[in-house]
């Protein structure tokens, strides 16, 4: 199949190209600068000049494949209203050139948000994901008859080259001499190595059904004091609980996502897709050290 791929050059969308690849299909891959370009080809997928605010370029990607992966995002934190609109208008451009087809678009979203007090599964809705649209936006493309499906990721996809909230967790502890946890460290994060993620990624697009919502969890729920614990043992820091104010003072940005409990089951995935994540766990990846050599 051929996949237009949006965020082909991010720490998720390389690792799906590769994915793609090596399971036969052809990439093209949205770039939004040379270096995107360069890095794409030498992935061995075509560039597709443009970016996720120019819809017809979405249009053109879009219309020159037989499948979409939405893997794109602007993270731009101080923006992210913004950052969630021009989501939202991705998605549906994306959807829009593949109405009427069998020819499946395949929408990231996130896991947090939910306060079930359970692990949340594929078939619960996530009102609390707002202000993140790109749920609400892919089932609204299902609903219109198009092969859409929602690919919920949890708040730790980690493997080399991670730069997400793990390596910021850890960037706080450095910056403050102590690995913290929230209260009593119990909340939990799902999670899942970004190549069994990638792989998930490639079931949904062959596999999946109109509408459906996929979990890419690995690991159900790790707690956060295990998670702090880890770090201090290979930082040689103490481990600390923080609460109210000194664990704003600490988390700064994360604080209130730090002490969220969101643990998920892939379970329903797993079955109806035949996923089976192979990696190492979170814990186990952060035991390796290669979170801590710089
Ligand atoms: N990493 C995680 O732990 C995690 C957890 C939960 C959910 N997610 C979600 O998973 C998806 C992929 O995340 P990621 O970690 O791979 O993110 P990432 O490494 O930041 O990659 C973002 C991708 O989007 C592209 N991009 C950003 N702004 C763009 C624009 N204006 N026009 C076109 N392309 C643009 C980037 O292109 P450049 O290469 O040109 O910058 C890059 O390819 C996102 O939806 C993210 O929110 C990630």
């Amino acid at each position: 199949m051929r996949v237009f791929v949006t965020g082909a050059t991010g720490f998720i969308g390389s690792a799906i190209v590769q994915e793609l690849l090596g399971a036969g299909h052809q990439v093209l891959g949205l770039a939004r600068s040379e270096a995107a370009a360069q890095a794409l080809a030498a992935a061995g997928a075509e560039a597709h000049p443009g970016s996720l605010e120019d819809l017809d370029s979405l249009r053109r990607g879009a219309a020159a494949a037989e499948g979409v992966i939405h893997a794109g995002f602007i993270h731009d934190f101080a923006n992210f209203q913004a950052s969630c609109e021009t989501d939202r208008r991705a998605i549906e451009t994306l959807g829009g050139v593949l109405a009427g087809s069998d020819r499946p678009l395949v929408v990231t979203a996130g896991l947090a948000g939910f306060a079930l007090g359970r692990p949340s599964t594929e078939d619960d809705d996530n009102p609390g994901a707002a202000p993140r649209l790109s749920e609400p936006a892919a089932l609204a493309q299902a609903a219109q008859g198009v092969r859409a499906m929602v690919l919920r990721l949890p708040p730790s996809v980690h493997g080399a080259g991670d730069y997400g909230f793990v390596p910021a967790i850890i960037g706080f502890a450095r910056a403050n001499g102590v690995a913290a946890y929230p209260g009593e460290g119990l909340n939990r994060w799902p999670a899942v190595h970004r190549l069994d993620a990638a792989r998930l990624y490639r079931l949904v697009l062959e596999q999946g059904v109109a509408g459906a919502r996929y979990h890419g969890v690995a690991d159900e729920g790790v707690p956060m004091r295990d998670i702090a614990e880890v770090i201090g043992r290979h930082l040689h820091l103490p481990v600390a609980s923080k609460s109210g104010q000194e664990a704003a003072d600490h988390f700064t940005w994360l604080a209130t996502f730090a002490a969220n409990d969101v643990p998920a089951s892939s379970a329903l995935t797993r079955q109806r897709l035949g996923w089976q994540p192979t990696q190492p766990s979170l814990l186990e990846d952060l035991e390796q050290g290669s979170y801590f050599g710089g």
